[in-house]
């Protein structure tokens, strides 16, 4: 670990934990450093029950209290042992890691969030909501009872047509009235078919979008090569260049993801 590297290190406490729903529950953990130096899309790497610590987008803060909140679906060991956890039970935490979103040069966005790229999205949403700058949400899910972090105004698709759209976030950002966001930017955090057909949305509506490659990721600091993706390097005179989500992402311009 570089010495930069070593100074994101932190214990932190758990101070609440909500169950969202069956398999998903929202975490808030102590660490005033994490809060107060956070921007949306960048994540944390919290420790488990395995040797690994597992990757997590934050999903707000609280800085007044020192607070950092993160969404856990769980799916395997490591999911598992940290939504087992209790209040006032500590765990290691690395972060904030990776570049957020960039919003500098553009007045509007729109925001896009699929599977657990919701906890990012809604980070994003209260960091400009705190600017006053105009956002939309929108949000796809499998099915009513997936639905999590979801607010009245957000637009809403799910697959099976239960609530809101029926199909996905595409047919939803179908709905938008374009010419009421100016100079406007996408955002997106979700599944990598979701991020490909979102971006080529944008892209046909001459948007710039940002994803968020939330690939299998190991040290998170950028020494393991676990994580890394391929991104267009034709301006460089190369077909194309690898770089590390956990680092240099995970955030990247859409048209530059060879996905
Ligand atoms: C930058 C980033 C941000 C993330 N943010 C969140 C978040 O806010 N909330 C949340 O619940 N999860 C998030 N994840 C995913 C989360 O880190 C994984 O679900 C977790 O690491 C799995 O650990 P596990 O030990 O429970 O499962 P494992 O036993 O390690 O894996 C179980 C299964 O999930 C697959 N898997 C593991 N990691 C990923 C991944 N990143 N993408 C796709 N498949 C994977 C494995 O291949 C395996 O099939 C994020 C991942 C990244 C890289
Ligand atoms: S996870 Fe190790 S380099 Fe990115």
């Amino acid at each position: 670990m570089t010495v930069s590297e070593l100074n994101k290190e932190y214990r932190a406490v758990l101070v609440e934990k909500k169950q969202l729903n069956e398999d998903t529950f929202y975490l808030s953990f102590r660490c005033p450093d994490i809060a107060q130096k956070a921007i949306p899309g960048q994540f944390v790497n919290i420790s488990c029950s395995n040797f690994l610590k597992r990757p997590f987008g934050v999903a707000s803060t609280d800085v007044a209290n020192g607070l950092f909140y993160v969404g856990v679906k769980t799916i395997g060991k490591g999911t598992n042992s940290i939504a087992s956890l209790n209040e006032g039970d500590m765990v290691d935490v690395l972060g904030p890691l990776g570049n957020g979103f960039n919003f500098e040069g553009f007045d509007s966005f729109i925001l896009v969030a699929g599977g657990t790229g919701v906890f990012p999205i809604n980070f994003a949403s209260e960091y400009l909501q705190a600017k006053n700058v105009k956002h939309t949400v929108v949000q796809g899910f499998r099915c009513k009872s997936q639905i999590v972090m979801n607010r009245p105004e957000y637009v809403l698709s799910t697959d099976n047509g239960d609530v809101g759209i029926h199909g996905n976030c595409c047919d939803c950002l179908d709905t938008l009235d374009l010419s009421l966001y100016k100079n406007c930017a996408v955002c997106c955090v979700g599944p990598l078919p979701m991020m490909k057909a979102v971006g080529a949305w944008a892209t046909k509506n001459n948007l710039k979008c940002f994803v968020s490659m939330e690939q299998r990721m190991a040290c998170g600091i950028g020494i393991c090569l676990v994580c890394v993706c391929k991104l267009n390097a034709e301006a460089e005179g190369q077909e194309f260049k690898h770089v590390r989500c956990c680092k240099e992402g995970p955030v990247f311009p859409y048209e530059e993801v060879i996905f």
